[in-house]
């Protein structure tokens, strides 16, 4: 980790900006904040008895432990995503799974699918940077499909389903991705103040080019620049039942068919000074200047309505 007092004021300095030592301080304050590892590498037990795995890299688990991992692929991804409905309308379905990561949220989906509907024909697109080579078993009815999906990685057949896991940095290989027209994008990077690279403005317009006019995209998240940059986008940007926490998840839609947001919150996203996307113009910035540009350009809103 670099000195974040040079880093900042060195991009103070690069962009003309002139702030405070006590506003300097506040930017640096949140930046600590938000790239401190807070839990230890490892397998954990999470709420409904499954297991996830926690990262090193990013100090985080791959699923959430008050929810639980099961739990969270069926209720914050698969259902929201309404990819059973669609299944179940059109006889087939493609998926656009973003962080693959243990399998899980694919594995989930492929059963669920398989158990409304066998004879559907199911195509997913799955994008991850790697994939852990100590992945724990999940519990039945998911253990035998997840283990032969990651058993047969990067590419899983069976006579009507395929999946197709591209490795690499996320915002490089999503532009193969164009076009696809995707019924349901799973969003599941890391939380966006620890992975913030997948939760740009810059990233998710990608992500428009590949979901389908009425697709529907869904993550857990409710941070507001990620719910901010969905709208600048024109997606129209719905809340899901919380699951193990206070707040719900997201689901967007360009269609505009999403569950409405709580009132509290249209007002948070129109009047909050942090209410401003994160931006990664050429796709190529590391987490800590995402980070160090959003929160100076929150500090110059916070001042102009002070
Ligand atoms: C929360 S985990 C995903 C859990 C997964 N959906 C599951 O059900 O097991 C987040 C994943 O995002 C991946 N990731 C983070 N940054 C990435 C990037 N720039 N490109 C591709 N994948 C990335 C991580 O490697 C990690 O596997």
């Amino acid at each position: 980790m670099p000195d974040l007092w040079r880093f900042v004021r060195d991009l103070l300095e690069k962009k003309g900006i002139g702030l405070t030592e006590e506003e300097v301080g506040r930017v640096v304050a949140d930046l600590k904040r938000w790239t401190e590892r807070s839990v230890h590498p490892g397998m954990v037990r999470t709420a409904d008895g499954s297991y996830t795995l926690i990262s090193s890299f990013y100090g985080e688990p791959y699923h959430s432990i008050s929810a639980g991992a099961v739990s969270e692929c069926l209720l914050k991804f698969l259902f929201p995503s309404r990819v059973l409905e669609k299944v179940l309308l059109k006889g087939e379905v493609r998926i656009l799974d973003i962080g693959f990561g243990l399998g899980y949220n694919t594995a989930v989906a492929l059963a669920e699918i398989r158990k409304v509907s066998p004879e559907a024909k199911v195509e997913v697109f799955a994008l991850d940077l790697e994939v852990p080579d100590d992945i724990p078993p999940m519990p039945e009815p998911y253990r035998s499909i997840h283990e032969d999906l990651i058993r047969s990685l990067p590419i899983y057949e069976s006579e009507n389903v395929r999946v197709n896991l591209i490795l690499g940095d996320a915002r490089k290989t999503i532009v193969k991705l164009a076009g696809i027209g995707a019924d349901a994008v799973f969003h599941d990077p890391f939380s966006p103040f620890k992975n913030p690279e997948l939760w740009t403005l810059d990233f998710l317009k990608l992500i428009r080019e590949a979901i389908a006019p009425d697709g529907i995209w869904v993550s857990y998240t409710s941070a507001l620049p990620v719910r901010r940059a969905l709208l600048d986008l024109g997606f129209k940007v719905g809340e899901t039942r919380p699951v193990g926490r206070k707040r719900g998840g997201t689901v967007a839609s360009l269609k505009g068919d999403v569950p409405p947001l709580p009132p509290e919150e249209e007002d948070r996203l129109r009047a909050s000074p942090y209410s401003v996307p994160f931006r990664d113009p050429a796709l190529d910035r590391d987490r800590l200047r995402i980070l160090t540009e959003y929160r100076i350009t929150v500090l110059l809103r916070e001042k102009e309505t002070s």
